[in-house]
Parts: structure tokens; sequence; C-alpha cells
């Protein structure tokens, strides 16, 4: 697939998620907005990394000026949705400041993934060929599934830790959980 479109698509795919969140939040349903949170937050960490391992690089030093600063603040705003899911998650569906902080978190994804459609991909479709493109999207595709994986298989230790009830699981990065889960597991 072309690689600009597989992007379109993951931005397309959370936007409709952005709207299921909206109308959870509207309906003030916890769960509902909970499960949500963890699936848009899940998209939205697998694309920022493919974005930076693979197409911003590509694309930094391809163009003029222009598109080098545009790749540089793209950087910056992937940076900023970190913090902003980092916080959310420190935090219940009913805290005040949850829906708060995911309404900008949405606002920025919104305008940030607007921008690249916008402007930056008309002028990487100009300096790439259809093959150099077509390329791109297996590249994409390629670390799209070895990402997944690795969020499978933190899901997986996340809810066990869960189930073992084990402080600060949710700040934790997988080696952490596993290992914790380990020790937990030789008592
Ligand atoms: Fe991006
Ligand atoms: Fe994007």
């Amino acid at each position: 697939m072309d690689g600009l479109e597989l992007l379109r698509q993951d931005h397309d795919r959370v936007r409709t998620l952005f709207t299921s969140f909206r109308e959870a939040a509207d309906a003030e349903d916890g769960t509902q907005m909970a499960e949500l949170v963890g699936e848009i937050f899940h998209e939205l960490e697998v694309h920022t990394a493919i974005e930076e391992e693979v197409f911003y690089p590509m694309i930094h030093d391809a163009g003029g000026q222009d598109l080098t600063e545009h790749t540089d603040e793209s950087y910056e705003e992937h940076h900023v949705v970190d913090v902003l899911m980092e916080e959310i998650r420190g935090l219940s569906a009913d805290d005040p400041s949850f829906k708060a902080k995911m309404t900008v978190l949405m606002e920025n994804v919104e305008h940030h993934a607007s921008e690249e459609e916008d402007e930056m991909f008309p002028q990487v479709r100009e300096l790439f060929s259809q093959d150099q493109l077509e390329q791109l999207g297996e590249e994409l595709q390629a670390a799209k599934t070895r990402h997944e994986t690795a969020a499978t298989t933190k899901e997986d230790l996340l809810e066990q830790a869960r189930e073992m009830d084990i402080e600060g699981r949710s700040s934790m990065t997988k080696d952490q959980l596993a290992e914790e889960i380990g020790k937990r597991s030789e008592r």
C-alpha cells in the first residue's frame, strides 16, 4: 500500500475513536470512556512510533527548509501528546481533569493530523515516486506489526500486574512490569 495512504487510514481510525469517546463523555459513561482511552492510546503509540522510525527520517532532508521545519515540529507535537497520555494514564475517568485533558489531547492530535495531510503529504507526494511510496508503505507496515506485537505483550503484562495488584504498574515500562511479575511469581 501507498505509505501516505496507510498513515491517512491510521488518522481516520483515530478520528472515529475520538467521535466515540466524545459520545461516551457526553453520556458520562466512565467505563466506555476508559475502554476507548485504552484503544486510542494504543493507536497513537503505534502510529507516532512508526512515523518517527520510518516516515520522518525519510522526509526530513528530502525537500526544502519548510519540510525540515515541519518535520521537526511534528516530533515535538508527538512529544506533547506523549506527555498528555502519561498524565491521563494516572487519572481515573471520574477525575475532574480527565475529560479536559482528553479534550486537549484530541484537539492537538486532530490539528497535527490535518497538518500532515494538508501540508506535509502533498509535498512528500511530489518529492517521491509512486514506487518509493509503495516501499514506504511496506516499511511502515512492517514497523507497525512489530509495535503491535510489543504492545500486545505489554497489555498482557499489565493485565497480569493488575491481577497481582502491583502498585505503580501503569507507569512502568514493559521490562519493569516483567521484572515485578517475575519477583512475585517466585514467592
Ligand atoms: Fe504525526
Ligand atoms: Fe500521522
